[in-house]
Parts: structure tokens; sequence; C-alpha cells
């Protein structure tokens, strides 16, 4: 008995050891950074806002060390003579293979239904004008545009799903990204990002939650402070997680992005679900949506995040969250409360994951999912009004893939109906990379998951 004793603390070192071995690149390998050089001209302009929707927006750019201060000139298109001014100091910000200053503008005082053009400048040197249109304050339905990680973008390849959702949806309020736009902490995944934006990063609005490509890796994983730097966003989250933490107004919906990937401790944990749930009492919108990176409900196979679940999930119970969005599982999942669903939770949110990202993981066939597609970057288009929340899930292509409508009566009652085409073992079937680890005894058993699942889906 004492030698089996022995032999179990001897073996949880070596296994201890072991496993920090495998997974040393996954959980601590920064690569490093390639030198950059950044731009004189002004480069990397994002459309945000931090203040009132209807009457602000915040402009944020990069330029190179030299120059000190930024400008910003603003002029409505109904009254082109009436400019604003506003400087903005220098903030540099020095990383592992260079430097770059950073500007930041709050324009304030704009007028509902007004279009606006504007252009900034590092020093001398200024950009081309850029437009965008404050919406009108009586009207309350609005569109916008959901898309999932972006990471791995290979000259900005998957901008092309952002122009072709912005295509079908030309009056989208924003576009609402959830964590990992960016493969690494580098200068040059940032460009690729931007790159993928091009003009519309400049025209709408950008909302975003960070992912865990953003951060550095290590024991306590490090937000790269450009992911503060480029996104303006309302400080009104919990003190160590301001500007990251936050929530939006936008018309009757209310916008709550929480950090998955900064709950690194109990108290991290704890900082965040009591700000969310303060936030939530004091919440009277007529929509709220909930934006992670990480899934409360995992749509790829062998992953669980069961401690966001036991975190938020109550509290999107309790305050009746009506939208979950999440990414990082680089397939597409849909959990949702739908009268013909066996998921069996029929009092909460319907959670969606998604991804634009070329990287593709395989689906764990979870039975809570309704909808699923493994090997397809995907792009999203949702239209609120104050009755329902339109959402409809395009493929790279265009192709139709899902949809479903919240409805909420008067009285605050809500019902989801669905407008999705059948499952199809087309979306299912396994990445290159599972076929290429997997021996014949595994592959005939995710077949077997993927029938099963497909056949009890589309009963
Ligand atoms: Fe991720």
């Amino acid at each position: 008995m004492k030698r089996y004793k022995k032999l179990f603390w001897l073996g949880i070192p070596i296994l201890l050891i072991f496993v920090i071995w495998i997974k040393w690149d996954n959980w601590f390998y920064n690569p490093s950074e390639p030198p950059y050089t950044s731009s004189t001209i002004p480069d990397r302009i994002l459309l945000t806002w931090s203040g009132n929707a209807l009457n602000s927006r915040d402009v944020t750019w990069q330029g190179d060390t030299v120059t000190h201060t930024g400008f910003l000139q603003i002029m409505s298109n109904s009254t082109p003579g009436d400019t604003v001014f506003y400087t903005s100091p220098s903030k540099i910000i020095k990383t592992s293979g260079g430097a770059s200053s950073f500007f930041r503008v709050g324009m304030k005082n704009l007028k509902a239904g007004e279009t606006y053009r504007y252009r900034v400048a590092n020093g001398n040197s200024w950009s081309d004008w850029y437009n965008f249109k404050i919406a009108d304050s009586t009207d309350s339905a609005y569109s916008f545009i959901y898309i999932g990680d972006v990471q791995d973008s290979i000259n900005g390849v998957s901008g092309k799903l952002f122009h072709r959702a912005y295509e079908s949806e030309p009056n989208a309020a924003f576009i609402l990204f959830v964590g990992d736009m960016i493969e690494r902490p580098h200068d040059a995944y940032w460009a690729e990002w931007f790159k993928a934006g091009g003009i519309l990063f400049r025209t709408i609005p950008i909302i975003a939650t960070p992912g865990n490509h953003e951060y550095y890796k290590g024991l306590i994983q490090k937000l790269d402070e450009r992911w503060m730097a480029h996104f303006s966003f309302p400080q009104n989250g919990p003190p160590n997680f301001l500007g990251r933490v936050c929530y939006w107004d936008y018309q009757n919906t209310r916008y709550i992005s929480m950090d998955s990937n900064g709950i690194q401790s109990i108290q991290s944990a704890f900082e965040q679900r009591n700000w969310l749930k303060s936030v939530l009492e004091n919440t009277h919108q007529r929509w709220i949506v909930v934006i992670m990176h990480h899934p409360i409900y995992s749509t790829s196979r062998g992953r669980d995040y069961f401690y966001l679940r036991a975190l938020f999930k109550p509290l999107i119970d309790q305050y009746d969250v009506d939208l979950v969005l999440v990414g990082h599982d680089h397939a597409y999942g849909r959990a949702a409360h739908i009268s013909n669903s066996r998921f069996k939770d029929k009092q909460g949110a319907v959670y969606v994951g998604s991804h634009a990202s070329p990287k593709v993981y395989d689906t764990g066939f979870s039975e809570k999912m309704d909808k699923l597609a493994t090997n397809t970057q995907m792009y999203q288009l949702l239209d609120v009004s104050n009755d329902s929340i339109r959402f409809r899930a395009y493929t790279a292509d265009s192709t139709y893939f899902d949809g479903f409508t919240i409805h909420k009566d008067a009285a605050g009652n809500r019902s989801v109906t669905e407008n999705a085409p059948k499952n199809s073992s087309a979306y299912l079937k396994p990445t290159a990379s599972f076929l290429r680890k997997t021996s014949k005894k595994e592959m005939e058993k995710y077949n077997h998951e993927m029938e099963d699942w497909e056949k009890s889906k589309n009963k």
C-alpha cells in the first residue's frame, strides 16, 4: 500500500511536467514580433463610439513616433462650412518589433439623422475624407453585422466576408466582432485585420470584445496594449477591465461585452460577474445582447468552458438576456429554445458561435446545438426592431445557412421561430486536420455521431 502511495505522489509531478511539455507552445510560447516601421501618414483609422450613440463618435488612428500631435477635422453634410477641429496627443506604444503613435478623438454634440465628413492628420499629413451617419433618433429599428474570429487572414482575405456582409446590409449601424480579430499580437497581424476591413472600419462603427489571440500568452496573460489603443470603447466597466468589459446602448438594445480571456483568477471572475449582475439589474432596454469570445456552450469537439457557464449562465437566465454571441470555436453552432429543439433549456437566450477564419475546427455534435457547420467561414446579419430580432447566417459564398427570429410581445414574453434549411452532412464533414490524425475506428465513430445528430435534428 505504502509503495502505491509513493508511486502515486511521484507520478503527479511527472504527469504535470509531461502535460506542460505537451502544452508549452499553446500556453506559454509567444513567437517574437518581426520588426516593423509605422506609417508617416494616418493609418488604421477606426470608427467607434464610447458615449451616446445618437450624438457622439470616436476615431482612433496610428502613425509614426515622430509626430506628437494628431488632428481631426469634421463637418456636417448639411452645413459644410460648419467645421470643427479636434487635437489628440500621441500615445506611443513600444513592442518588441517597433513603436507607433496612437491618436484618439471623441466627437461630441453630433446631430441625429446627420451625415458627417471627417479626416485625420498626423502633423501636416492628412488622410482622405470619410463619411459616417448618425441614426435618426426616432427610428429604433436597425441592422448590424456580426463577425466571428478572423485570425489567420492571409493578405486580408477574410475581408471578403465583411464586404459581402455589407453589400447585403448597406445600412448596417455597426459591425460586431467577438474577438480573435488577429492571429497574434503582432503589428503585421493588426495590418491584416485593418486591410480586411478597409473603408468599412472608417465609415461604420465597430463593437468588439477581446479574444485569446489578442493576449500575450503566459502564466498571467496580458492583453496587447494596441487593442486598447485601437478600440475607443465606453469606460463603464469594472476597474481592472475598463474599455474591454463594457456596455453600449444602441437604440432599443444594450450590448454587453465580457472579457472571457481575462478570467484568470477567482478575483477577476467575480469582478466581471458582479459587474454584469449590477449592469443587468439596471438594464431597461427592450433587448439585451451579451458578447464574449469563449462560448457558454461549445460547438467544437472536446471543448467545454464550464466555468463560463457556471459564472454567467444564471445571470443570463435571471435577467432574460436575449442573445449571446461568441467566437473561438472556429465552427458554426446555434442553440436556441425553439419548440422542436431537443435542447431542454427553454428558458434562456439564443446562443450563437461563429467564425470567419480560414482555420477550421471539428464539431462535437452537441445535442444542445440545433444548427452546426464545419469547414466554412460565415457572416451574420441581424435586423432589430421593437418586436423582433431577425438573425441570418451565410456561408462565405453567400449561401443562406441559418436563420431564426426572436419575438417579444408587449408584455415582454419571448418566443423563437426558426427559418433554417435542414441540417446537411455537407456542412458536417471532418476537417482535413481531423482526417490526418484519425484512425479508421475513430472515423467510424465520427460518422455515427454525425448521422445520429443529423437524424435527431431533422425530425
Ligand atoms: Fe479564440
